[in-house]
């Protein structure tokens, strides 16, 4: 596999100007525009696990995910699973469509780990016969607790054919990504997607992945020395997480990750 290539940012015609601060997340920062149907996100360096209780400053960390990110999303957006990026806009900066967020988030699982091995007793590294697709509610004050479908429907999150779009995008997702870090002598272990609603014009009533697709939540593992290189480092304290993720971006990029 070719790694993702480092290229110059392109141009939009007028791109919209980032204006007031909306939401100030774990990791990023999310700004309106002077297009209402579209958003600023940018990708500060703070680093948070278990929620929040652990918290840290990692230098370059927001340039690097954002940069993977877009990569990620624009070979994703290529093999037919409409995405929310409209461009990388700066280093640590994408413009996206603005959407009303799904608050079901999607893991898909490939070899057991986290919090699937604490849950079920099933030893970390265990093959799974075939990917895992698990449902999460997106709620800070309850620990984003796994979630069943009915649960989804009955109390609203999602729609049933939403739900069933979710698992479908995000085992195509899966397959495209697996196959990308496995040409980087990476394995996916699993990851975690976020959809939304389009609401505005263009893109509206569709159904976009969105969010961001990092390290931050994936969990990477070099074959052969099941290294990780992924924010478990940051979790579980295996070492310094700006230079795994400096050599990670590196592998990704073939390039350093400049300043
Ligand atoms: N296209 C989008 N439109 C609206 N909200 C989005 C979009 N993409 C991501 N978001 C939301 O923006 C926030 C990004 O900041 P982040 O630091 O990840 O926050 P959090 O602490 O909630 O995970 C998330 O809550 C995410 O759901
Ligand atoms: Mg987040």
């Amino acid at each position: 596999m070719i790694p993702l290539a480092a290229r110059p940012e392109v141009a939009m015609s007028t791109p919209p100007e980032r204006t007031e601060l909306l939401y100030t997340g774990k990791a990023k920062q999310v700004f309106a525009t002077t297009d209402p149907d579209l958003l600023w996100i940018h990708f500060t360096d703070g680093a948070t696990a278990f929620n929040g209780v652990k918290r840290a400053t990692i230098t370059d960390k927001g340039r690097i995910n954002a940069q993977i990110s877009a990569g990620l999303f624009e070979r994703v957006e290529a093999a037919g699973v409409a995405t929310h990026l409209v461009q990388a806009i700066g280093p640590a900066d994408h413009l996206v469509h603005r959407l009303e967020i799904i608050p079901v988030e999607v893991v898909v699982r490939n070899i057991a780990a986290g919090s699937l091995s604490k849950r079920l007793a099933i030893p970390e590294g265990t093959a799974l016969p075939r990917p895992l697709v698990e449902f999460f509610y997106k709620s800070d004050e309850l620990n984003d607790p796994l979630i069943t479908d009915d649960q989804a429907l009955l109390f609203g999150w999602a729609r049933a054919w939403e739900l069933a779009y979710l698992r479908d995008a995000a085992l195509r997702v899966n397959d495209l990504l697996c196959g990308f870090w496995d040409g980087l002598d990476i394995t996916l272990v699993d990851f975690k997607l976020e959809f939304g609603r389009a609401l505005g014009r263009g893109r509206g009533g569709q159904i976009l992945l969105a969010d961001e697709i990092t390290p931050d939540g994936s969990r990477l593992w070099e074959k052969g020395t099941l290294r990780k290189l992924d924010k478990d480092v940051f979790r579980r304290d295996l070492g310094d997480l700006g230079d795994t993720y400096r050599e990670l971006f590196e592998r990704v990029f073939g390039e350093a990750a400049g300043r």
